[in-house]
């Protein structure tokens, strides 16, 4: 067995705060016991884990799942694994290095250990790097999976919004190489010129003067059925509204802050159109763990030929991550703050 120490060192939330920067500036870094795991479970060195919009929202208590305080945040990362609790599985994987990641009342990633369970973690592929690796699990598995969900309601074509995100570009890069239209809408002009410079087609810009028509013309035209919505607030209504006969909006973030509004009754009634929701964890469960193998290896092999990438705004240790996570706050946009246990 590793020598190990007996204390750690973790980012912990004290309290929560409905404001996002707030609920930031009160993360503390703590030193606590390093945990045993279980039968079934194994023990991580931490090599990098994101903070990521679902994070944030855990921060504000806004996520759908809660933690006890004070907590770990932090739903995904990648480490090695150093220590089995017992059962096949986890003292086959030691000394792997793994994506990890789950959600309940128990401590996160942003620590220097972790526990997972050994049949959640999904190893890294020879050459990814870990810092891509540990943002594999939350934005590619959920991009991968909704555009899945667009093909099968059988829509020709999706709507990407907020799609300068890093979820939005993975949609586009893994939407490319299947040659699958996408509609695509930011909010800066800045980001659209991102998005063309990925070679994204179609984009649109929502603050310009006639976008909800030139977004229902382009709708109409590829049949886009489907629209991808992490934003919520009027946006979804406004959306809809735009779209086909049999469209369905999927909102799957909370980035406005406020409930999906402006949804036209009369388009629900009479036009077969629908709002419903996306979750990562319920779409998991739906999964054979084959089906989210060989789906895990072709993210992977797509991130280390440089297909999809996240991108990094900051990559740093404890002592740096709140100040960096302010940066985010800024401009989301920029790309992902990593904690980088070890710096
Ligand atoms: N349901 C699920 O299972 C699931 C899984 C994964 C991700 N998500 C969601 O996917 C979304 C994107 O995640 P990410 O990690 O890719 O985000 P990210 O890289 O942190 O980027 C967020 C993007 O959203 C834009 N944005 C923020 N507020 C906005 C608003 N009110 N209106 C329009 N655009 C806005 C930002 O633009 P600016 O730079 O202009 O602010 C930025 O481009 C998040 O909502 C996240 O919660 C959901």
């Amino acid at each position: 067995m590793t020598d190990l120490p007996s204390t750690m060192r973790a980012m912990s939330l004290p309290a929560y705060h409905p404001e996002v920067a707030d609920a930031v500036r009160a993360l503390e870094i703590v030193e606590r016991p390093v945990p045993e795991p279980k039968n079934g479970e194994v023990l991580l060195r931490m090599l990098a884990a994101p903070c990521n919009p679902s994070d944030l929202m855990l921060l504000q208590d806004s996520y759908g799942v809660t933690k006890s305080l004070p907590c770990v945040p932090g739903w995904e990362g990648a480490g090695t694994i150093v220590r089995s609790g017992g059962g096949l599985m986890a003292r086959a994987m030691l000394g792997q290095t793994v994506a990890c990641g789950g959600q309940g009342d128990f401590d996160g990633t942003w620590s220097e250990y972790y526990v997972a369970k050994a049949d959640s973690c999904i190893p890294l592929i020879k050459g990814l790097d870990p810092v891509q690796g540990s943002t594999l699990i939350v934005n590619p598995v959920t991009a991968l999976a909704m555009i899945d969900t667009a093909k099968t309601a059988g829509s020709p074509a999706l709507i990407n919004l907020a799609a300068a995100s890093q979820l939005g570009r993975m949609v586009i890069m893994l939407a490319k190489g299947d040659g699958y239209p996408v509609i695509n809408v930011v909010r800066r002009p800045q980001q659209a010129e991102l998005l063309r410079s990925l070679g994204a087609e179609h984009v649109l810009l929502s603050t310009s003067d006639d976008h909800d028509a030139e977004l229902g013309a382009l709708a109409q035209k590829l049949d886009a059925r489907v629209a991808l919505d992490p934003i919520g607030g009027a946006r979804t209504g406004q959306v809809l509204k735009a779209m086909p006969k049999g469209s369905r909006v999927l909102v799957y973030g909370a980035l406005a802050g406020e409930p999906c509004g402006d949804i036209d009754p009369i388009g629900l009634i009479f036009e077969d159109k629908h709002v419903t929701g996306f979750w990562l964890t319920s779409w998991i469960e739906t999964q054979s763990l084959l089906g989210l193998v060989m789906k895990t290896r072709a993210l992977q092999k797509h991130m280390l030929a440089g297909r999809i990438e996240t991108q990094v705004q900051a990559k740093v240790g404890f002592d740096g991550f709140v100040d960096a996570l302010l940066g985010y706050l800024d401009d989301m946009t920029a790309g992902k703050v990593i904690l980088d246990p070890s710096a």
